[in-house]
């Protein structure tokens, strides 16, 4: 019998996403505002630890609208991570800005805190610092934030991987002042897809709904001082987001046993894994591995040949400095991720997956590495 196909990360259901559709049917909430919306941003609240939610249609609009608060325009500079995904970093082009992308560590493989506090030292005119918190691994946040208060940059942490990450045992949200979230189809909770800005401020939390939703003026009738925009998760989406929140922490569990079982068959083969360091504690959103340096593997024919076995798995994110789009764009220093991305290969992690498919995942894996 053909091995039914073995996702990366597919969409996990809860079970009683059904029920919470069903509610919104019968009580015609099919809008982009109701009760489930103002539901799930408390949830969110709640799991993170921040103290406003703006819930939204994606995380890129969510970041979109998180530079816009924080006043990026045209010619600004924006520190971003240079090991991250696209959405990350088109929302700093949106607003005109520049983006300046700083390497990854290699532990962490996360924004380089040293290269961050050697530019910053350097120069003038950074406006903001996104970094990303990659694949479920808090970055250091006390020496991000600790430099920003430093040299008075406002940071807007992406954490579209790490929704339930810690720091010193805590909820991220108690110990950063804003961030966004991503609620796409592949991440720990999904609305299909969605995001939500999330901040600590008040008065940041009501610019960044304003501009979510036509920066209509408060008042009868429709008065426009600002350019808005559309970007408001519907309620329909925020029902299916209750639904999905309420085992989020059976989630983590499952992520963090399956990293711990890869980690415990690949490390004698050379394999290494991305490392907690500062206290921080990853949600293990994706298990990732690193095969040995002086190893002659090639991430494209091992994707190929686990593809062969009907099993997904996929590079790492390609480094900003590496793409096309972005080959005009400052980059510092750039060998980490050039290095990491050469090495590195996303494992099927999905909420799902079963003790056995991962076993098969693994047996199939070693037999590419003792091939090699
Ligand atoms: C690091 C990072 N930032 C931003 C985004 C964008 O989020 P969305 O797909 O919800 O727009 C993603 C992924 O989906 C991501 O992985």
């Amino acid at each position: 019998m053909k091995q039914e196909r073995i996702y990366l990360s597919p969409p996990h259901q809860s079970g009683d996403e059904i029920k919470a559709f069903q509610k919104v049917l019968d009580t015609n909430w099919l809008a982009p505002v109701g009760p489930d919306l103002e539901r799930f941003e408390e949830e969110i609240c709640q799991v993170t630890g921040f103290k406003y939610a703006v819930a939204t249609a994606s995380g890129t609009a969510a970041l979109h609208l998180g530079l816009m608060t924080l006043g990026v325009a045209k010619g600004d500079r924006v520190l971003s991570s240079n090991l991250t995904f696209a959405g990350a970093v088109n929302p700093i082009i949106y607003q005109g800005g520049v983006p300046v992308f700083v390497d990854a560590e290699s532990d962490s493989w996360n924004m380089d805190t040293r290269l961050v506090e050697e530019y910053l030292s350097e120069s003038n005119g950074v406006k903001a610092m996104v970094p990303t918190h990659l694949y479920g691994m808090p970055a250091d946040v006390f020496k991000l934030e600790k430099l920003g208060q430093k040299y008075q940059i406002p940071l807007l942490h992406d954490l579209a991987e790490c929704l339930a990450g810690k720091v010193n045992g805590e909820k991220i949200g108690k110990h950063i002042s804003r961030g966004i979230l991503s609620f796409n189809g592949n991440k720990l909770i999904t609305t299909s897809g969605g995001g939500a800005f999330v901040t600590n401020n008040k008065e940041e939390a009501e610019q960044a709904l304003y501009l979510a939703t036509q920066a209509k003026s408060n008042g009868i009738g429709y008065h426009h001082e600002a350019i808005g925009y559309n970007y408001r998760m519907s309620n329909v989406l925020a029902a299916l987001g209750v639904a999905q929140i309420k085992t989020l922490s059976d989630r983590v569990e499952k992520k963090q046993q399956i990293f711990e079982t890869y980690q415990s068959e690949l490390s004698s083969l050379g394999c290494e894994f991305q490392q907690e360091t500062n206290g921080v504690t990853s949600d293990r959103w994706l298990t990732c591995v690193l095969f040995d340096q002086d190893s002659n593997l090639e991430i494209a024919s091992i994707v190929q040949q686990m593809d062969s076995f009907n099993i997904e798995v996929r590079p790492l994110w390609k480094p900003m400095h590496l793409q096309p789009i972005f080959q005009n764009e400052k980059v510092i220093r750039g060998e980490i991720s050039d290095n990491l991305f050469q090495r590195g290969l996303c494992l099927p992690s999905g909420c799902g997956l079963t003790h056995n498919q991962q076993a098969y995942a693994i047996e199939k894996l070693k037999g590419v590495i003792n091939q090699s």
